[in-house]
């Protein structure tokens, strides 16, 4: 027997304090009870984010949220500008295909941060362009963008274009990357770091994005985000929403106010840094060493090791499930996930057993000189 441990870049570990929230009887959606628990939600949204006004929320995955939000601000025929630095990177273009939009993307090398000047650059070729897409952590190549200078290199550019910021899985393991005054839309989603399983996104809009909202034709009922400002207003969604996970994310926000949002960050920034120097230590390279994110890391085995025979051999032996690479990372590397419900211990169970496995296969890894380098962290 051993138990299941989901090191994962989501879904993540749901705490019992969060499934026993939700383990009651089906509310019903339009009723007094369930609206409290919406209202509640979208105000601790609200201090997660540091924003003042409230965040909307959709029954979707986060691609969703982020088809959604240029839905809502761009019209047929207009332009974007993407930052295509990952596979999340790359789903922006997607999208603005089937949506008739042209996506001008700012290529970057996969495991590397986009560059301000990159930014600037591009803005300048397309000052015009409707929309800035980013990631805030690219969860595919593990790195984290430097979204708060790009956002302000877009806006002393062309104060008009709306600034999107995918924050699904950097939302609660790193401070929100901006305020409303260049941010315009941030996504956040569910099943990452907010403890909860998959199928909800919430999105925070500023004024202005707001105000592209009302200037766009409507060409979506389900995801019409001025349809879900209205419902908020009287506590309701439009459509039926993911209640219980509303109810869930209730109870996630506050085990959050009770560890504290800087104790949060410095969580993750710790499980980050011990992830880092174990796996250095058992001879791995790390993919996104420049600029990593808090939230999971990437990294190359020890040659000669496969990396998705090492996840394989580290579920089988020990229960621990590690994600792989994606696009032109596919088998090549391993990520492991430390956000949302993740504490010291589970990344010392992650990284003995990445290292018994890689001694297993024939590396030279010496797993106890390699814990030995993070135990001081504890
Ligand atoms: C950065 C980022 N963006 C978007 C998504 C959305 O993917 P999905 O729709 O599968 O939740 C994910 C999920 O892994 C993600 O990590």
């Amino acid at each position: 027997m051993f138990k299941e441990r989901l090191l994962t870049p989501g879904p993540t570990t749901i705490p019992q304090q969060v499934l026993q929230a939700m383990e009651i009887p089906m509310l019903h959606h339009r009723s007094e009870v369930f609206k409290k628990h919406l209202l509640k939600a979208a105000e601790g949204m609200r201090w997660i984010l540091g924003w003042d006004s409230d965040p909307i929320f959709l029954a979707c995955s986060g691609t969703g949220a982020m088809e959604a939000s240029l839905l809502n601000t761009c019209k047929p025929g207009d332009t974007i500008i993407t930052v295509n630095g990952g596979a999340f990177g790359a789903r922006w273009a997607k999208i603005a295909d089937r949506l008739g939009l042209t996506a001008h993307e700012i290529v970057v090398e996969w495991g590397t941060p986009v560059s301000e000047e990159q930014v600037r650059a591009a803005v300048a070729q397309h000052p015009h362009a409707r929309a800035f897409c980013i990631q805030h952590s690219e969860t595919s190549t593990t790195v984290l963008h430097p979204v708060e200078q790009a956002l302000s290199a877009v806006k002393s550019l062309a104060p008009q274009m709306i600034t999107i910021v995918d924050g699904i899985s950097a939302c609660a393991t790193a401070p929100v990357p901006g305020n409303p005054g260049v941010l315009d839309i941030f996504i956040a989603g569910s099943q990452k770091a907010l403890m909860l399983p998959p199928g909800l996104s919430v999105v925070a809009l500023s004024q202005l994005a707001w105000k592209a909202v009302e200037a766009t034709p409507r060409r979506s009922l389900y995801f019409d985000f001025a349809l879900e400002r209205k419902a908020l207003a009287s506590g309701e969604t439009s459509w039926t929403p993911a209640s219980t996970l509303i109810v869930g994310l209730n109870a996630a926000i506050e085990m959050f106010r009770a560890e504290g949002l800087d104790a949060m960050y410095a969580r993750h920034q710790k499980l980050s840094r011990m992830s880092h120097t174990a796996l250095r230590a058992l001879g791995c390279t790390l993919l996104a060493s420049d600029a990593p994110c808090p939230s999971v890391t990437g990294f190359f085995p020890p040659s000669g090791i496969d990396a998705d025979d090492l996840r394989t051999e580290v579920r089988k032996s020990y229960g621990i499930r590690l994600a792989g690479g994606q696009g032109t990372f596919t088998g090549k590397i391993v990520r492991i996930g430390h956000m949302g419900f993740v504490d010291s211990f589970d990344v010392l169970a992650g990284i003995t057993a990445i290292g018994k496995v890689i001694e297993r296969m024939g590396g030279s890894a010496n797993t106890t000189a390699a814990l030995s380098t993070i135990l001081p962290e504890m």
